[in-house]
């Protein structure tokens, strides 16, 4: 097999991108990139090869790029890799605005590359086999779906993160979008779409902190979202409840064990899952050999610009609707 060499540009969440390749036998992992040339060089030499700090120098050398840098940076790098004839891997979000991101799609579209957001989530095989269950309803057709990303951050003011010209929103367009991604996925078209946050808890940060969205779609669900960097202590119930008329479906908050409870009892459907060795790689692992293969078979990634794109909409649907709400509730005191 031909082995497709790559670059990773930005290395925190880059990081799993990098591991990633390393242990693919697809891929051949050029190079790091990073602004910090010692943290560059560090992971360069761990993974057996070089590094960088400007990732525009290191495109002749490369077939495809990862691109795991701040939010802000997505459009116009996306626009500039696609421009040199490059496939990409963006972490998500794609970009802050719908122009933004249909520019990048037509590009990507009209140059011929292959052009996937890196939703991580989608790929776990756990997930593939949720899918699977609804998809071929097993146990029926989910109805009512809840979902608690409970997580937290240390206060970083001052930082993209903080500011919602960099960060494109608030936590639910910057860790939410993996999950209504996904609910997107499992239930279907949405057909109402509302969400509304609180900056409390989280004062450092310019956009809403917490949030807690409602969805419904075109099939008759409807779905709950929280979404949260602030809650420090937390007895999360799980990552995932779907109900359906026939059984409650559970995924875990470690997405390590799938559950049903249905008349039978309780009992475990997938997992639970054992982390995978360095040598086998990463969570990442899974997309970043979707990524591969789809150059290799020159097809359209699960999780293209276009599915994408329809999930930041349900997005920011959420965060004008509860807009709305918040200044009627407002009025009518
Ligand atoms: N899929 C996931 O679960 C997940 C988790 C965390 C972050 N992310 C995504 O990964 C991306 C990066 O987030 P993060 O948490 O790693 O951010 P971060 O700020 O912690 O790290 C970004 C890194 O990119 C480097 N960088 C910034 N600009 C650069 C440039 N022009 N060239 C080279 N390097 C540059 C910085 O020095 C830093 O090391 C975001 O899109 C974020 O949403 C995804």
């Amino acid at each position: 097999m031909t082995k497709i060499r790559t670059a990773v540009v930005g290395l925190n969440m880059g990081l799993q991108h990098a591991y990633a390749y390393a242990a693919s036998e697809g891929a051949e992992l050029r190079w790091v990139v990073d602004l910090d040339r010692d943290k560059a060089e560090r992971v360069a030499t761990e993974l057996g090869c070089r590094a960088a700090t400007d990732w525009t120098q290191v495109l002749d050398d490369v077939d495809a790029v990862s691109l795991c840098t701040p939010h802000h940076l997505h459009a116009s790098q996306s626009l500039e890799a696609i421009a040199a004839g490059k496939h990409v891997l963006l972490e998500k979000p794609l970009a802050h605005t719908p122009e933004d991101c249909e520019a990048i799609l037509r590009a990507a579209e009209e140059k011929g590359i292959v052009f996937m957001m890196a939703y991580i989530v989608r790929y776990l095989p756990i997930i593939r086999k949720l899918k699977e269950l609804v998809e071929t309803e097993a146990y029926g057709k989910p109805f009512n779906a809840d979902c608690w990303i409970q997580g937290y951050l240390p206060p970083m003011p001052g930082s993209w993160f903080s500011r919602k010209e960099t960060l494109g929103g608030g936590v639910l367009f910057s860790h939410g979008c993996h999950y209504v991604d996904l609910l997107l996925w499992l239930l279907g078209e949405p057909v109402s779409a509302v969400a509304v946050g609180t900056r409390s808890g989280t004062e450092w940060m310019e956009g809403e902190g917490t949030s807690h969205g409602v969805l419904t779609f075109e099939g008759g669900a409807v779905a709950h979202l929280e979404t949260s960097w602030g809650i420090r202590y937390k007895e999360t119930p799980a990552l995932l409840h779907l109900h359906t008329p026939q059984a409650l479906l559970t995924l875990n908050s470690g997405m390590s064990e799938l559950r049903i409870v249905d008349e039978q009892g309780s009992r475990t459907l997938f997992g639970p899952v054992t982390p995978l060795t360095p040598q086998e790689g990463t969570k990442a692992i899974y997309e970043i050999e979707h990524f591969l293969s789809c150059i290799r078979e020159g097809r359209e990634p699960e999780t293209g610009g276009r599915e994408a794109l329809r999930s930041h909409r349900a997005i920011w649907d959420m965060y004008r609707n509860g807009e709305r709400v918040t200044m009627e509730g407002r009025e009518a005191k």
